[in-house]
């Protein structure tokens, strides 16, 4: 999952897995930034490096499991030097700073050792799906292009096979896809198509259906009321209530008209499928919006053309 910063990776990420639970597929999810947030949105507490359990699977509905973890540079570097034999000296490596030594030599190391591990589990296939929590946009597509990067530069040894790895991953469509998520606004719309095209023609990665994140419902009989109009309507409103119904309405139709606009002109440059997830009046996002937002992502699924 990529996008620019704040337009709903974490909540897509989550509203994926916990889809994939319904149709009985079993998820994985890694995270790589921080505190994101996931967890709660399925009622668990924060995430770390070692594997938790989300929401455990089976019961009638024959529900997957989803599991999720936190992947740092410095843990996936001691993953790999223990894989290797050399846990004795992996703990000082990464106690004295000589990753960030190393990272400063050869960018993208630190990229290539999360990417690796990633690759290492979607290898083990104790999981159908395996979600990518990626980093906001501009980092993404650093990100996924250091395997390319480090191939150029490291031309033999462990690390350009772990690049040549990773990047067969990347660029294997049966494998690996990015879906690009945004919100129906101007910019996040602009650089969504940005990062489109440079994913596609600088990591030759396959891209999936686009997610457009926090569409205000349709709301039938939603008409921008005249003040006069909803005064004179015979209601027992109170003093300024008529007004403050009357902006909200105006807001909402615009907001809409917006979204219309801005998922037109997204189909208009982009030609990929659009999958569209509704905005939830909430403050926090926990598991009965999850189950929400899951069961319309589904329908939008179900609803889309062909399988692409
Ligand atoms: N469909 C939605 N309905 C209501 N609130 C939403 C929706 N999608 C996201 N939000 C809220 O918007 C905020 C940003 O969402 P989220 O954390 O998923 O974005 P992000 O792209 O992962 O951000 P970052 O770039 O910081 O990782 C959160 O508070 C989240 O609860
Ligand atoms: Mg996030």
């Amino acid at each position: 999952m990529a996008g620019k910063g704040g337009v709903g990776k974490t909540v897509v990420t989550a509203t994926m897995a916990r889809a994939a639970a319904r149709v009985g597929l079993s998820t994985l999810v890694i995270e790589v930034e921080g505190k994101s947030g996931l967890a709660t949105m399925f009622g668990q507490p924060a995430l770390d490096y070692d594997e938790a359990v989300l929401s455990a699977g089976g019961g009638r509905a024959g529900e997957g499991e989803v599991r999720a973890r936190t992947l740092t540079p410095d843990e996936a570097l001691l993953d790999y030097l223990r894989d290797h034999g050399l846990s004795r000296i992996s703990k000082r490596l990464v106690s004295t700073g000589a990753l960030d030594v190393v990272a400063t030599a050869a960018p993208g190391i630190k990229d290539i050792l999360v990417l690796g591990k990633v690759k290492q589990l979607e290898r083990a296939a104790d999981t159908d799906l395996l979600l990518l929590d990626a980093p906001a946009a501009g980092h993404a597509i650093t990100f996924l292009q250091a395997a390319r990067v480090l191939l150029d530069t490291v031309r033999v040894g462990p690390i350009n096979a772990q690049a040549r790895d990773v990047l067969e991953m990347l660029t294997d469509h049966a494998r690996c896809r990015v879906v690009l998520v945004t919100l129906p606004e101007e910019t996040p719309v602009n650089e969504l198509v940005d990062t489109a095209f440079n994913l596609e023609d600088r990591v030759g990665v396959g891209l999936g259906p686009v997610v457009v994140n926090g569409l205000y419902d349709d709301h039938p009989g939603l008409q921008a009321v005249p003040v006069e109009a909803a005064d004179g309507a015979g209601t027992t409103l109170r003093k300024g209530e008529a007004e403050a119904l009357a902006e909200a309405a105006a807001f909402r139709t615009d907001r809409m008209a917006l979204q219309v606009e801005q998922t037109g002109r997204l189909a208009a440059r982009l030609p990929l499928a659009q999958i569209r997830l509704p905005f939830v009046f909430t403050t926090e996002i926990g598991p009965p919006e999850l189950d929400l937002l899951a069961e319309r992502f589904l329908a939008e699924v179900d609803a889309l053309p062909e399988v692409v």
